[in-house]
């Protein structure tokens, strides 16, 4: 499938990125311009004619077409036989969407009425716990039920006008422990947040805090909240269905940031500001659903990551947002990306002949930089690199900070790129105070090869709406990838196994089981971990 696109890698792998600026046009022709959002894939090996074999694959591969067949509601998830409509949820253009024959809209404006009521009774002190106003709120949900809350309501801290949001997720007593220990029970909220609502994690963790407000508050389950698709397994939890968010099937957990499972992100910023974030994702739909495929921002940016990681074979890519605000966004994507496009089998169930999704990791610049950027920029490998950078900051009397923050971020792309030769090394040395007599031996240490590729992605300033469009830049990047993969974006079968064999080892654990019958390092792991118990 990639064979022309791999023949024009191979010809021109050892051309230097920086000649590609000889044409004059190209910063401006390999970037693309939103107003408030800035794409910039200048300082990659795509080509012209490279970028053409890029739109010509996501021609054949039919990536027009099935972005009308989400849109409209038609379930193109097969494995699970359902509709992918996250869409619907910020969809503001009054137009219908069905699922299923049913117009799903109605349901989604009531459900996001509720949430926008409950929201302003927390906020203007309506809605109280035993002890008074609610203070805190925690978040208990694992994967999709708390990445996407955790990491919007660390990124819009600058928005925060509400209770104090924490979020658990971890089954570790650790999290919960240090979570709670600075609570009071009476003036705390927990949503309780799961699709499923059967989640181990989740629903070890809500016993834990039900139990803890139970201790201080005659009616506890008074103070939660559920957020579910699972209206039968909330009531059996004691949740009065008054207090229950539901949200339909055909809303993945990782896509779900934009419903009830945002409960937390909206008490912490406001009706008006989750507005925004809406807004934001609304205005990147349509854009992904109008522009031209050459100049449509998530079918250019999964273009890239097709180009560097099925064509060049760059298996990984860093995402490094210059934001610590957004410092939960790498563990976010790698949901995004790794949960929907880490398959080795197409929709027709065949075995890939290619690899799938990349591998995605990232830290905030500029703390990268002092930690893994030596093996970025002098590494054997070559790791693709997305930087991304806001315009202006919401420190107005800290933009010194901000001016050395977004000065480091284009550094790295410029050191990336031109790198350091010998001859520029050995000049360097000759020039230094430091007088060294070996530099022969020396150089090759300080020698930058270069030629590595990364992206841009610039913003305003962040904000909710920004943030939204970030993100639903990002999901239809991970579709349009999926799409030219031939795979399913919206399953995850690859995290059932584990979990049935959690469950039978925590019998074997806590000794409910006792016949074993482990693989030899599974048994022996067992006894040493029994053995360690009492050491
Ligand atoms: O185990 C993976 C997963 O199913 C994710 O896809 C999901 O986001 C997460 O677990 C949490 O699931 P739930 O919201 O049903 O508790």
């Amino acid at each position: 499938m990639f064979t022309k696109l791999k023949r024009h890698w191979e010809a021109k792998s050892s051309r230097s990125i920086i000649s590609l600026f000889d044409d004059p046009n190209r910063a401006v022709e390999f970037s693309i311009d939103l107003g408030d959002l800035f794409f910039d894939y200048s300082k990659t090996q795509i080509d012209k004619k490279c970028r053409a074999e890029l739109l010509q694959l996501a021609n054949l591969k039919a990536v027009e077409q099935f972005r009308s067949a989400m849109f409209s509601g038609e379930k193109i998830n097969k494995t699970e036989d359902r509709s992918v409509l996250h869409v619907a949820l910020r969809n503001k253009s009054g137009s219908k969407i069905f699922s299923d024959g049913e117009n799903v809209m109605p349901k989604i404006s009531d459900t996001l009425a509720k949430m926008r009521a409950f929201t302003k009774s927390i906020r203007d002190g309506e809605f109280k716990g035993l002890g008074g106003n609610i203070t805190d709120v925690v978040n208990i949900g694992i994967g999709g039920s708390d990445l996407g809350p955790f990491m919007a309501t660390s990124a819009l801290a600058a928005f925060h006008t509400g209770p104090k949001c924490h979020f658990v997720s971890n089954v570790d007593g650790a999290q919960i422990h240090d979570t709670l220990k600075g609570l009071d029970p009476k003036t705390t909220l927990i949503i309780v947040a799961s699709k499923t609502f059967t989640t181990t994690e989740t629903m070890t963790n809500a016993r834990t805090a039900l139990d803890w407000m139970t201790s201080k508050v005659v009616n506890p389950t008074n103070q939660f909240v559920a957020v579910s698709n699972s209206i039968s397994n909330t009531k059996a939890f004691g949740i009065p269905e008054e207090r229950v968010f539901d949200f339909a099937d055909w809303v993945g957990g990782r896509y779900s940031i934009w419903g009830p499972i945002g409960l937390s992100l909206m008490i912490a910023i406001g009706e008006k500001n989750f507005d925004q974030f809406l807004e934001g994702a609304f205005e990147m739909d349509q854009h992904f659903q109008e522009a031209p495929m050459e100049t449509n921002m998530p079918i250019m940016l999964a273009l890239v990551g097709i180009w560097h990681n099925q064509i060049c074979g760059y298996h990984t890519r860093a995402v490094l947002p210059y934001e610590q605000r957004l410092s939960k966004l790498p563990a976010y994507l790698q949901q995004l990306e790794m949960e929907s496009n880490g398959k080795n089998v197409s929709t027709d169930g065949k075995k890939l002949t290619y690899d799938s999704g990349a591998i995605v990791w990232g830290e905030p610049g500029t703390n990268g930089q002092h930690a893994f950027f030596q093996l970025i920029h002098q590494g054997t490998r070559i790791i693709p690199c997305e930087f991304m950078v806001g315009a202006a900051c919401a420190e107005s009397y800290l933009t010194d900070h901000h001016d050395i923050l977004v000065a480091n971020c284009l550094a790295q792309s410029e050191a990336l790129m031109l790198g350091l030769s010998m001859a520029e090394v050995i000049e360097r040395l000759k020039l230094s105070q430091e007088n060294r007599t070996d530099i022969g031996s020396i150089a090759a240490h300080r020698v930058f090869p270069g030629n590595r590729p990364s992206t841009t992605l610039v913003y305003s300033k962040l904000s909710p709406k920004i943030l939204g469009k970030i993100i639903a830049l990002y999901e239809h990047r991970v579709f349009v990838e999926g799409i030219i993969l031939g795979i399913n974006s919206f399953d995850q079968w690859g995290v059932e196994l584990g979990k049935v064999l959690a469950e039978e080892l925590t019998e074997i654990i806590t000794g409910e089981k006792s016949k074993v019958s482990k693989d030899g390092s599974t048994q022996m792991l067992l006894s040493r971990i029994e053995a360690y118990k009492n050491l």
